[in-house]
């Protein structure tokens, strides 16, 4: 597979399991891995670490200017720095989501990230997850997967996530987390985070990581004829 150029595209909401799906179809299928939330994430956190709020909109724009976000590819996945640095698991916390979710409405950020998440996938196959990959940054690629489950699903998925990782939360915090964040992610004015025309619905209410694979390779097999 390695001299042809793939793109796969994993839309969907919070918690859906889309960044393990992703990161497990990209060594499956010897692309690389990136998590386009993560530059959202990253510029939420440059926003908060400046004292500023996640609806401040006009200031949020001006601060765009002393921010640069680049992409280096390690170990198959895209690994985010910020003014030169290495972003790590503080972009991870319940408010760095809340900061990324309010900065991704806004037009000019998105503009902003638009063509580095172009540029990698232009000189690399990827398997990339996100809000609008099929929509906007990827309108072309190859397969489009649309990754969804019910809201308490995700919420309990995400929970245990976060207190594996250490972090204090209640199960009731995290559900009305990924309500707030997709109804904030779906109603916005510009690349609103619906699926593609094209994609590819897949439901993994109930499903084990595995299952969700499974299907997913599946999908991609049978669209590319592999
Ligand atoms: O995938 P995530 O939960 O890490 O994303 C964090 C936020 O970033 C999400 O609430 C909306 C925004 N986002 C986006 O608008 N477009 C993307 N392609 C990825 C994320």
């Amino acid at each position: 597979m390695t001299d042809v150029h793939i793109l796969i595209a994993i839309d969907g909401p919070s918690g859906s399991g889309k960044s393990t799906l992703a990161k497990r179809l990209a060594k499956e299928l010897g692309l690389i891995y990136i998590d386009t939330g993560a530059l959202y994430r990253t510029i939420g956190l440059h926003i908060q670490q400046k004292g500023l709020e996640s609806t401040d909109t006009v200031n949020i724009i001006n601060a765009l200017s002393e921010i640069d976000i680049t992409m280096r590819l390690e170990n198959s996945q895209g690994k985010v720095f910020l003014n030169g640095n290495p972003v790590g698991d503080e972009i991870r916390t319940p408010k760095s989501s809340i900061y990324a979710s309010d900065v991704s409405k806004i037009p000019e950020v998105r503009t902003f990230l638009l063509e580095l998440q172009r540029n990698i996938a232009v000189r690399n196959s990827v398997a990339m997850d996100g809000r609008d990959i099929g929509t906007v940054i990827l309108p072309n690629a190859d397969v489009k997967i649309f990754l969804f489950a019910d809201d308490e699903d995700r919420a309990e998925r995400r929970y245990k996530e976060l207190i594996a990782k250490g972090t204090n939360v209640t199960y009731e915090e995290v559900l009305n987390d990924v309500k707030w964040r997709d109804n904030n992610d779906k109603t916005r004015e510009i690349a609103p985070a619906i699926p593609a025309e094209d994609a590819i619905m897949l439901n993994n209410s109930g499903m084990q990581e595995d299952e969700t694979f499974e299907a997913a390779l599946k999908i991609i097999k049978d669209k590319l004829k592999l």
